[in-house]
């Protein structure tokens, strides 16, 4: 694997039962982009996502981040590499403020395990102590500041989303899968999204992106990956996407031929 690889995804295919997910899936991303995974509903991308984090292995194929094979990990130790994600349905505790999911989401960093807490009080509170000021970096970060004590369930969608953002971020992940990060956002909230994606890139943070949001993705993606069916039909820029003639039959449609202005404002 060459060095400005991060991932490489290597044939993978997921089968459940009799259906094919993901068929025979290969690509790599690589370092500083933000690379985009598209395609219709049921295409894959959340499968292919479950898989690069460790939810469930693949049938078939291999994983790689930054050489190491992921496989066979779970969760939590690929998360400690360097991996984080956003859910598409938010996996967030609604009863809780915004500041305790976060905190629950930053739980994987502390080295403490519940037993250890039970044994070692005193270490167990000292990284409490860290996560609280990781979460408060966070709210800032996130601009949540003043929803800190809110319950989840009481914010709208748009700051509900920003919060799974932020938990996502808890964990300083050097590679961050974002699932469909603008779904059911208004204009307003999408700029928000598409401002706070941006301004995480240039912290050095890897984004690996699906979205169905084209004007998001054209603009901001250096790469994308396009699946139809659980198999890749294309990847390239997005100039070479929008121009390929399967990923317009499959995807885009006409609307996105001849080349799409770049429309600024709608970001
Ligand atoms: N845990 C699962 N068990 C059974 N089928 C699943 C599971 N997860 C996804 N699928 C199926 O796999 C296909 C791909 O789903 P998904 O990866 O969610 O697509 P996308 O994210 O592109 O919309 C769909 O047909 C979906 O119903
Ligand atoms: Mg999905």
């Amino acid at each position: 694997m060459n060095n400005e690889t991060i991932l490489k995804v290597d044939h993978i295919t997921k089968r459940f039962s009799g259906l094919v997910a993901v068929n025979d899936l290969s690509l790599l991303m690589k370092k500083r982009t933000i690379h985009a995974l598209i395609g219709p509903n049921g295409s894959g991308k959340t499968t292919t996502v479950n898989q690069i984090t460790g939810a469930f292995p693949p049938t078939e194929g291999e994983i790689y981040y930054k050489g190491t094979c992921t496989t066979h990990m779970q969760p939590y130790q690929i998360a400690r590499l360097g991996i984080s994600r956003t859910f598409q349905n938010l996996k967030l505790f609604t009863s809780l403020s915004v500041l305790e999911n976060l905190m629950v989401g930053g739980h994987q960093m502390t080295k403490m395990g519940i037993l250890n807490f039970l044994i070692n009080p005193v270490k167990a509170k000292q990284e409490e102590a860290q996560l609280l000021e990781r979460a408060e970096e966070v709210l800032e970060y996130i601009g949540l500041k003043d929803l800190r004590d809110t319950n989840v369930k009481n914010l709208p969608y748009g700051k509900q989303k920003m919060t799974e953002f932020g938990r996502a971020l808890m964990m300083k992940p050097e590679l961050l899968i974002l699932d469909e990060p603008a779904a059911g956002l208004n204009p307003t909230e999408r700029k928000a999204f598409v401002d706070i994606i941006l301004k995480t890139f240039d912290t050095g943070i890897d984004i690996f992106l699906i979205e169905h949001n084209m004007d998001v993705v054209m603009n901001i993606c250096t790469d994308i990956t396009v699946l139809n069916f659980g198999a890749k039909i294309a990847e390239g820029s997005p100039y070479d996407i929008q121009n390929n003639d399967e990923v317009i039959k499959a995807y885009l449609g006409d609307k996105y031929k001849p080349i799409m202005a770049v429309k600024k404002e709608v970001l």
